[in-house]
């Protein structure tokens, strides 16, 4: 059989001084059950600095946003704010967690794709920002403003940008070939929206293109540009989150994976995926279609220099978008949520059986379901760890699927099949790294009233260099 293809997950220090603890973790699991979620907000720092860096190269005002879609837990909310960050809320709930953490209204915006009255009349009430997509929301919010006698500040999501001559469709957003005749009409020529208090322009893109975004955030500017001559003065734009990380530690081993999947799918050597699924590649007539459907787990340019080649694009004046900001006195905002993460959690699971299925695969079952560690791209691309509780075990190598407890064919935890230096047993552990950005939290469900996994915050702060079950605080956010 061909040797299977590996994945290198790059790692941090802190997740190895865990996993030497197994001690620590078999306590934890005892107390919590399996699966639980740690995570160390440490790196939440150096990923924020990297961002801010860039704007102070260029002398550019700024203002960060955590997404906290991302990830539900109070710590890491707590943690980006006392970096300096406001916090992107995307829900009632997400929101009033935020005020009820002590976060000021002024820190916060509203981002939801769906905003009940119930929260529009919150934010109004505190003066945090409504990021609006549409005509119906801008009535409700006059409405709720007028009846609350306040006003409310408000920012355009804004959509259908041009790139290369086709407009990028979102379902979010106003469209931007309308969205002048829509302003012109509804509040310059009009009193209809005047408890809306016009502050920017935002936009979200689906996807990791910079050149998409560079081509937006020009086409914001230009149009800031236009509202001014009205008379709306834009203070800022927002560019969103989605800038890209970087998984993996080999871009060698990224390619490999492409190449053998390829392989596997046309049958030219024995499958690496469960059920020899292509992850968006399929054959067809004897050929090869469609894409890696996955996130770019492996990528060089992410996070500061993902940013830097936005700002420094040039638009058609030959000036850099950053210099084209400044020159107007635009504050360039931006909401990461999954980079923002990047290094600060794992996954650990236990062990519940191993068996062979009718293709004579083994199947390592794990106390843990598919939607605890699930990826909206095709699957997470990273190796796992696997602590041994007797690592003098004899075993031999053994080549696995990871399986969950969901009553689904389809519950496996990861589509790739791992190789192991040998067949984990009972009890042992799997450690899932790197999962704190959208795989713990997003799609997690609670079906065979299963209950959701335990969150808790490594607290390093502790004086202490010995790990102990005290440092670990339960995050308790159900
Ligand atoms: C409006 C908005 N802002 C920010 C984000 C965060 O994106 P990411 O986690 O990819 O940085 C999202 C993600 O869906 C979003 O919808």
């Amino acid at each position: 059989m061909a040797r299977l293809p590996t994945l290198t997950p790059i790692t941090s220090s802190w997740m190895h001084e865990l996993m030497d603890e197994r001690r620590v973790l078999n306590q934890l699991l005892e107390k919590h059950g399996s699966p639980i979620n740690i995570h160390q907000t440490d790196l939440m720092q150096k990923n924020f600095e990297l961002y801010l860096r860039v704007f102070e190269e260029e002398g550019l005002k700024n203002k960060l946003f955590f997404a906290r879609k991302a990830n539900k837990t109070k710590g890491v909310v707590r943690k980006a704010h006392a970096l300096g960050m406001g916090i992107d809320t995307a829900s009632y709930r997400e929101y009033m967690q935020c005020l009820e953490m002590g976060i000021p209204a002024s820190d916060l915006i509203v981002t939801a794709a769906v905003k009940n009255r119930e929260l529009i009349e919150k934010v109004i009430k505190n003066g945090s920002l409504l990021v609006l997509d549409n005509e119906d929301e801008c009535l409700q919010v006059q409405e709720s403003a007028e009846e609350l006698g306040k006003n409310a500040n408000i920012a355009f999501r804004i959509s259908g940008f041009i790139v290369r001559e086709s407009k990028l469709y979102s379902r979010f957003g106003f469209d931007l070939e309308t969205f002048g005749s829509f302003v012109d009409e509804n509040f310059f020529n009009s009193n209809k929206f005047d408890h809306l208090i016009y502050k920017g322009l935002h936009f979200h893109l689906n996807g990791y293109s910079t050149e998409e975004r560079s081509l937006a955030l020009s086409q914001c500017l230009e149009l800031s540009e236009q509202l001014s001559l009205k008379g709306f003065k834009t203070e800022f734009i927002d560019i969103g989150g989605g800038i890209l990380m970087n998984y993996l530690k080999y871009e060698t081993e990224w390619d490999n994976f492409s190449l053998q999947l390829r392989r596997a799918i046309i049958n030219r050597r024995d499958p690496i995926t469960f059920e020899n699924q292509g992850l968006g590649l399929q054959v067809f007539g004897g050929s090869l279609l469609g894409e890696l459907k996955t996130y770019p787990f492996w990528n060089y340019l992410f996070k500061g220099d993902f940013l830097r080649k936005i700002l420094y694009h040039k638009n058609s004046s030959g000036i850099t978008l950053a210099q084209h900001a400044k020159s107007l006195g635009v504050e360039i905002r931006m909401e990461p949520g999954r980079s923002m993460l990047d290094q600060v959690g794992l996954t650990v699971s236990r062990v519940a059986f191993r068996k062979k299925d009718s293709r004579g695969d083994w199947l390592v079952g794990l106390e843990m379901n598919m939607t605890q560690m699930l990826s909206g791209s095709a699957d997470f691309m990273l190796d796992p760890f696997v602590l041994y509780q007797n690592e003098d075990a004899e075993g031999e190598a053994a080549e696995v699927y990871f399986t969950g407890a969901y009553c689904l064919e389809r519950d496996v935890l990861l589509k790739r099949k791992i190789a192991l230096q040998k067949l984990p047993q009972v009890g042992d552990l799997v450690i899932f790294v790197n999962t704190a950005g959208y795989m713990m939290h997003f799609f997690e469900s609670s079906a065979h009233l299963f209950p959701l996994a335990t969150n808790l915050i490594w607290n390093r702060s502790i004086e202490n260099s010995k790990i102990d079950l005290a440092h670990f605080q339960n995050d308790d956010n159900h």
